[in-house]
Formats: C-alpha cells, sequence, structure tokens
C-alpha cells in the first residue's frame, strides 16, 4: 500500500507493498466495522471501473461505499467511452475531473492499477490479470482469523490453478506473511516451482496425503478464460486428481474448506460441500464488504 509522505496510505496495488502496520489497520478496522462499530464517514465520490466481470468484488465493493457513506460512480464499459476505444489513463482522469476521490479497478492486464498511481485520485486494485488481488487476501486472512483467531502455524493448502490465479500469489504470499505455513498442489502445469517459492511456499505431490496434514484447504478455480492452450482438456480426470470432492472433504472431519468463487462445482470442488458447516465460503464473500470498507475508508482519508 502506498503511503503519503504524511504516513497516509493513498492506494492498495499489491501484497507486497503492503507494510505491516497498514495490514493490522486494515485488519482492525474491518474488525470493528464488522462488530457493528460506524466506519469514519468518507466525504466524497468512489469509482468503479470493471473491465473484466465480477460478482462478490464488486458488489462487495459497492456495499463497503454505502458503509463508508461514499457516493458510488459505478461505470459499466461496455455502456462507457471504452468502447470508442477510450484508455485507461484518459478514464481515470476524467473519472477525477467528475470527482472521484478514488477509484477501484479490475483489470485483465497485470500491473495496469500500478501505472494509473501516477493520475491522482487513489487506486485500489480489485484484481489484475494473473497478479494480484489484494483484497481477495485481506479477507481471506481476515476469514481465518475469525475462525482459527490467527495464521500463525496454520496448514494451509491451496490446490488448483496457480499459473494463471492471482489469489494463490496474493492470498498465499500474506498467509506466509502472516506465520501459516503454506502449499501449493496441483497438476504440474499450472503450479510452477518457481511459483512456489517466490511465496514462500512449499510444494505438495499427493493431495490426499498431503490433506491429512493441513487444516484448511483452498480450492482455485479452474481458469479457462486464462488459458490460450487448455492445460486442463479433461475436467473430470481434473476433479479424481485434484477435486476437493465430498467424499475427500468426508474423510478429513477437521479439515476447513475455502474457493474465492466463483467456483466450478463438480471439477475443482464439488456443489454437496460449498455451504456445508466446514466451508468459509460464504464467510469468505460477507468478509469482502468489511474489508473493502477499511480499504476504502483509508485511501478516502489520504485523498483529502
Ligand atoms: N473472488 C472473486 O474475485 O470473485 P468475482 O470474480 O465474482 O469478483
Amino acid at each position: 500500500m502506498a503511503r503519503r509522505e504524511d504516513d497516509e496510505v493513498r492506494h492498495l496495488t499489491d501484497i507486497p507493498s503492503l507494510s505491516d502496520a497498514d495490514l493490522g489497520e486494515i485488519l482492525a478496522r474491518a474488525e470493528a466495522i464488522r462488530r457493528g462499530e460506524a466506519p469514519s464517514p468518507f466525504p466524497g465520490s468512489i469509482a468503479s471501473i470493471f473491465y473484466e466481470p465480477s460478482t462478490r468484488t464488486e458488489m462487495s465493493f459497492l456495499k463497503a461505499m454505502d458503509l463508508i457513506g461514499a457516493h458510488p460512480l459505478r461505470m459499466l464499459p461496455e455502456r462507457s467511452s471504452v468502447t470508442k476505444g477510450e484508455s485507461p489513463e484518459e478514464t481515470v482522469k476524467t473519472l477525477a475531473a467528475v470527482g472521484a476521490r478514488a477509484v477501484v479497478i479490475r483489470t485483465s492486464e497485470p500491473l495496469l492499477p500500478e501505472r494509473l498511481k501516477a493520475i491522482g485520485p487513489g487506486i485500489v486494485n480489485a484484481g489484475d490479470g494473473c497478479h494480484e488481488h489484494p483484497t481477495q487476501a485481506l479477507l481471506d486472512a481476515a476469514t481465518l482469523i475469525e475462525v482459527k483467531g490467527t495464521l500463525e502455524g496454520l496448514r494451509v493448502l491451496i490446490v488448483g490453478d496457480h499459473l494463471h490465479s492471482r489469489v494463490s500469489r496474493s492470498s498465499g504470499r500474506l498467509f506466509v506473511r502472516m506465520g501459516a505455513r503454506v502449499r501449493l498442489a496441483g497438476p504440474a502445469e499450472l503450479t510452477p516451482p518457481a511459483l512456489a517459492e517466490a511465496l514462500g511456499a512449499g510444494l505438495a505431490e499427493d493431495l490426499e496425503g498431503e490433506l491429512a496434514e493441513t487444516d484448511v484447504v483452498m480450492a482455485l478455480r479452474i481458469q479457462k478464460e486464462r488459458q490460450a492452450i487448455p492445460l486442463v482438456p479433461d475436467l473430470g480426470e481434473y476433479r479424481r486428481v485434484w477435486g476437493i470432492t465430498k467424499e475427500r472433504f468426508a474423510r478429513h472431519p477437521d479439515l476447513l474448506l475455502m474457493h474465492p468463487g466463483p467456483a466450478n462445482l463438480g471439477v475443482e470442488v464439488d456443489g454437496e460441500i460449498v455451504d456445508d458447516e466446514r466451508s468459509l465460503i460464504r464467510s469468505q464473500v460477507r468478509m469482502g464488504s468489511f474489508i473493502r470498507a477499511a480499504v476504502l475508508g483509508m485511501v478516502g482519508e489520504a485523498s483529502i
């Protein structure tokens, strides 16, 4: 998270630039909002641009704006001058001229939010291609803290398409930083050892054996839309080898389940266990609004 000279938060584009102080403050503010404490009001407008589709991230950012009393400027790319070729830079400059103090952006282009930081409004990355999804990582960490009290010593297994996953990168990195023992599992072509090393995570080869040594399993979505060449040609085979099936989940009665959503039900996770009492999937979504309200509040305060 980038800070102003007077030490206020200006942008949130990735996890590595988030200081320990920022991290602690976001989690503390989100927890206070979750408990029902009124967040500081945000006197102004926040724009959102989702160049890529979203349900939970976009809706929870809008809910977050509501929680902090900000006026939402929801720009729909397909009904905007993006269709006439307007660039992200020109779009953000235009939204700033309209009065947006902060801009929430989702894009397929890695590092675009980083590039837009120089323009003026606070930039909040809502997912940039395969690069980062920092508010997802924060809500995932907050969900685990809510249930387990801490990430220190927690054994987390992330299973699936790490190659194309911004969630694996952001959440994996943050979990490790907060003291969890993280391992990545998945097909070799989707689980680069260099990525595991960069995150400070280990590699797991055999799902069944690994689950016996795991407290929390996070299944990742098979991202067909990001695979130019289909790397998972047989989804049934994928489920058999790497899926969190209802049978597998039942064999590990203390295991907790996470998934960032949207899930390919019956592929990486069975639909029957999404609402199991050991599933945190709905809690992750609920936590999203609180985390995003905390982040937007801090970015908004720095923009005044
Ligand atoms: N987890 C996540 O980013 O989901 P959406 O694409 O629905 O926002």
